[in-house]
């Protein structure tokens, strides 16, 4: 449900500082005779307003008081490997709801949310669904398509081993989620990314771990049988599968290369 200060705003609690026009992104708060006024067409719902407000006349709850360290979230990050080999322990559906929680915290292009999280469970159901990619190779086979793809991306034995009934795309994983967004949004696919990767660093954070799955994603459009009448007129953005690894990493990996333009560039 939309945020609405101007709902919550108790003028006898004001101490008309102006801190909540000076932080509101869309201009939506103007001071007038000492007051806020609240444009609440321009209101985008985020709720910056209230989260600086010394006085919490918005009755916002209050925040953590130990947020991590530097140290800390580079620590999370750096135990982070993509899995692909699951432990017997499957995720129950509230440790699985807990983790896409974390969603709620996205921040979205002009904070228009609407990102619908699809969660397959239970490794069965995820290989249902390879069965039909399956069917798609063995009728294309005789258009000799599956192998010109397989020559041009490099994914000759990878759809060998897919035909031979492997799943290399799941690769057992007990939940996968799919990430969808609105069609409209205009940062659409950047939103749907960036909760992606937030539910990716909170799996490490509740001992679970993911793997990005790039083939489920580009191989969505495709495949009519994924589809679901939920998501129509959305965008899919990310698939992650989800489990709780059988193996940990015990050592670091290689540093990413990565360039920084800085000073004169
Ligand atoms: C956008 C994206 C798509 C990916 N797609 C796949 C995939 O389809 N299959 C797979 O096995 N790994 C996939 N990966 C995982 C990468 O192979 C992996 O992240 C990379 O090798 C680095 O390893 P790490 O994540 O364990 O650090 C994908 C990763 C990203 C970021």
């Amino acid at each position: 449900m939309k945020y609405y200060p101007e709902k919550i705003f108790k003028r006898e609690n004001c101490i008309g500082c102006g801190i909540c026009a000076e932080v509101c992104p869309s201009h939506a708060i103007h001071m007038s005779n000492g007051y806020p006024v609240f444009n609440s067409s321009r209101c985008i719902g985020c709720g910056h307003c209230g989260s600086f407000c010394p006085e919490n006349v918005f009755e916002m709850d209050p925040l953590p008081e130990n947020p991590a360290t530097p140290k800390q979230y580079r620590a999370l990050l750096e135990i982070r490997r993509s899995i692909r080999s699951y432990s017997d322990i499957l995720p129950s559906e509230e440790e699985i709801n807990e983790l896409i929680s974390i969603v709620s915290q996205s921040p979205t292009g002009v904070n228009a949310q609407g990102i619908i999280v699809r969660a397959i469970s239970g490794s069965e159901n995820v290989s249902r669904f390879v069965d039909p990619v399956r069917k798609m190779l063995r009728i294309l086979s005789f258009t000799g398509l599956p192998h010109i793809i397989g020559k041009i991306t490099g994914m000759t034995a990878y759809i060998k081993s897919l035909r031979g009934g492997e799943d290399v795309i799941f690769r057992g994983a007990p939940v996968v989620l799919f990430f969808h967004v609105p069609r409209k949004n205009i940062t659409g696919y950047t939103d749907g990314v960036i909760a992606a990767s937030a539910v990716m660093n909170y799996a490490v954070s509740m001992g679970m771990g993911t793997l990005w799955n790039g083939v489920a994603e580009k191989i969505y459009p495709f495949v009519r049988s994924w589809h679901t009448r939920e998501t129509r007129r959305t965008r899919l953005t990310a698939v992650l599968c989800v489990g709780y690894p059988a193996l940990k990493p015990k050592w670091k990996a290689p540093e990413r290369i990565y360039n920084l333009l800085q000073k004169d560039c």
